[in-house]
């Protein structure tokens, strides 16, 4: 029986206090029905926003993540957040090597491979975001790109002190309202899912889908095989559509179990 994991990727969205508002709001839509162990809920608000909701998320099952860290643990290193500060703060765990870090801040491989170690070492579960461009795809080189993205954090045996989650994302579908065909995910997601096999990650690995993922298709990207959840960027921001995106995903769980028991 699979469970399912949504992500809530907020950007450089929401004040604290429109964050904190939400959260509240979330709480309150959220109570009676929803099973955080069933479907579970990860919000990443800003950076100055996390310490915030996890005062007012702390026992609601709602879990923070923060959208990237930086290297080193503490130092004269001006404007820099370290993994640990982040822990503290209330993140449990961490979005590395989305696109737009690699595309605007000049992130490469090497790096988020870093951040990864480092994330790990602060007890942050890192989120790692891996995908090809639009031309990459064009040109044929999607397998390439992702082999490529994922030797780079991939390169050891996993062991339970190495959670890890995989975020698949297209970045020609990244807020752009065009999502990739299920089957083309359904097939990617399988070749994530060999190599975690190849580092003996635990069968727990969660493997999402991302760019532009709603209420509508969301159901589509959660029947396949080997993607357990979304990370969501546009619609996350509209509590509606958070509410009905995890009621889809609940719906999708008691669909599993019913094929299940046949
Ligand atoms: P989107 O963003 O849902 O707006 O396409 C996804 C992401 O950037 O993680």
């Amino acid at each position: 029986m699979k469970s399912s994991l949504l992500i809530a990727n907020w950007k450089m969205y929401k004040t604290v206090e429109e964050s904190a508002s939400f959260a509240r709001l979330l709480t309150e839509r959220l109570r009676g029905w929803w099973n955080p162990e069933e479907v579970g809920l990860v919000v990443a608000p800003t950076a100055v926003a996390i310490f915030k909701l996890a005062q007012s998320l702390a026992d609601g099952g709602v879990q923070l993540a923060a959208q990237n860290m930086d290297l080193g643990t503490e130092g004269a290193f001006t404007g820099a957040l370290s993994a640990y500060l982040l822990h503290e703060a209330g993140a449990r765990l961490v979005i590395l090597g989305h696109s737009e870090r690699r595309r605007y801040f000049a992130e490469t491989d090497a790096l988020v491979a870093e951040k990864v170690e480092a994330a790990w070492h602060a007890g942050l579960t890192p989120v790692v975001c891996i995908g090809e461009t639009e031309s990459e795809r064009d040109r044929g080189e999607t397998q390439t790109v992702l082999d490529r993205q994922l030797a780079a954090i991939l390169k050891k045996p996993l062991g339970s002190s190495h959670p890890l989650i995989i975020a698949y994302e297209p970045v020609w579908a990244i807020g752009t309202g065009r999502v990739a065909q299920n089957q083309d995910v359904g097939q990617l997601a399988h070749l994530i899912r060999r190599w975690l096999d190849q580092v003996q990650a635990p069968a727990a690995v969660p493997i999402l889908y991302g760019g532009s993922v709603n209420p509508e298709n969301l159901a589509g990207f959660l029947s396949l095989d080997d993607v357990d959840g979304a990370l969501i960027g546009g619609a996350s921001l509209s509590l509606d559509h958070v509410v009905s995106m995890v009621k889809v995903a609940m719906g999708a769980r008691q669909t599993d179990t019913s094929i299940a028991k046949g």
